[in-house]
């Protein structure tokens, strides 16, 4: 495993790798490694003859009052469980990424303003920005994300669509704990009572699942799981979407999300549920 500080030594290896004609699979991650991260991975493996990792965590994504200062930074433990299972790792400092100062001014539209958007509005652009940058660093053929963050997900489908990159965008489905808490690196931050708490997320996500495909009228079972969701959070949002869109369901509509953000103290948790339509 080869481990890359600067732009250019990531650039001279992936230069290498395409004389070779290797293909390339890149999964970019904040660190704090787990098991969805690692799952990512392995179908970065599947994907392509050499699989790179980044780890940086991105300022321009976190907002004045987020954790960006206390963000688990676990760089030892994250290259152990790296080593043997990647062929690089790329860990630039700001200046690499950011070479002439932070600046937040790039703007992704409607997609990046509604749901998690709304209540974190620097998040997608920052997102957008830096996986833009780290793309044109790494030039993969395909990179992996989690569809735990589904629509940072569907902002980088459309951020490569309006951009013309020839990368192919794979995306890995939800790792959960046994009691389906959707693995995060942000649930270090919950104490034991409160990931028992935090298991009502997703049971409650998987109710209205049932109850949809029970035909239930959306809207009931919409204003039933919010008043369920305050009983242990404070609740940012629950919506039931066109999985593809993130608009209203229609007719059109193939397969249903159902997504949420809530905060448990100050932990913000998020989680979603796909499935076709009935
Ligand atoms: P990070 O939170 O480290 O996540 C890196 C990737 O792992 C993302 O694609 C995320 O969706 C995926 N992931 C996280 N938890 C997962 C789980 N339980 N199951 C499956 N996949 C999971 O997301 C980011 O970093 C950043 O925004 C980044 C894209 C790296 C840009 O800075």
């Amino acid at each position: 495993m080869q481990l890359c500080h600067q732009n250019t030594q990531i650039t001279k290896l992936i230069n290498d790798w395409r004389v070779q004609e290797k293909t390339v699979a890149f999964v970019p991650t904040m660190g704090g490694l787990h098991q969805g991260h690692l799952s990512l991975i392995e179908i970065a493996k599947q994907k392509a003859d050499k699989v790179v990792v980044s780890i940086f965590v991105n300022p321009t994504q976190f907002g004045k009052n987020e954790d960006l200062d206390s963000y688990p930074r676990t760089l030892n433990v994250d290259l152990a469980v790296l080593e043997s299972n990647v062929d690089a790792v790329f860990i630039p400092n700001v200046k690499q990424i950011y070479p002439n100062g932070i600046s937040k001014h790039i703007d992704v539209g409607k997609i990046g303003r509604i749901l998690c958007g709304k209540t974190r509005p620097h998040f997608f652009n920052g997102v957008a920005q830096v996986v833009e940058i780290l793309f044109g660093i790494v030039r993969p053929n395909v990179a992996v994300f989690g569809q735990k963050d589904y629509q940072q997900l569907l902002v980088i489908k459309q951020m490569v669509k309006n951009l013309s990159l020839n990368i192919c965008i794979e995306s890995g489905e939800i790792i959960r704990e046994k009691n389906n808490l959707a693995i995060s690196t942000r649930n270090q931050y919950l104490s034991e009572n409160e990931v028992k708490i935090a298991t009502n997320l997703y049971k409650i996500l998987y109710y209205i699942k049932c109850e949809i495909l029970q035909n239930k009228k959306i809207d009931v079972l919409k204003k039933l799981a919010e008043f369920d969701l305050k009983q242990y959070f404070k609740l940012d949002y629950l919506e039931v979407l066109d999985a593809n869109t993130l608009r209203q369901i229609t007719d059109n509509t193939h397969q249903i999300i159902i997504l949420s953000a809530v905060f448990l103290g100050s932990v913000r948790l998020i989680d979603n549920i796909i499935f076709k339509k009935g």
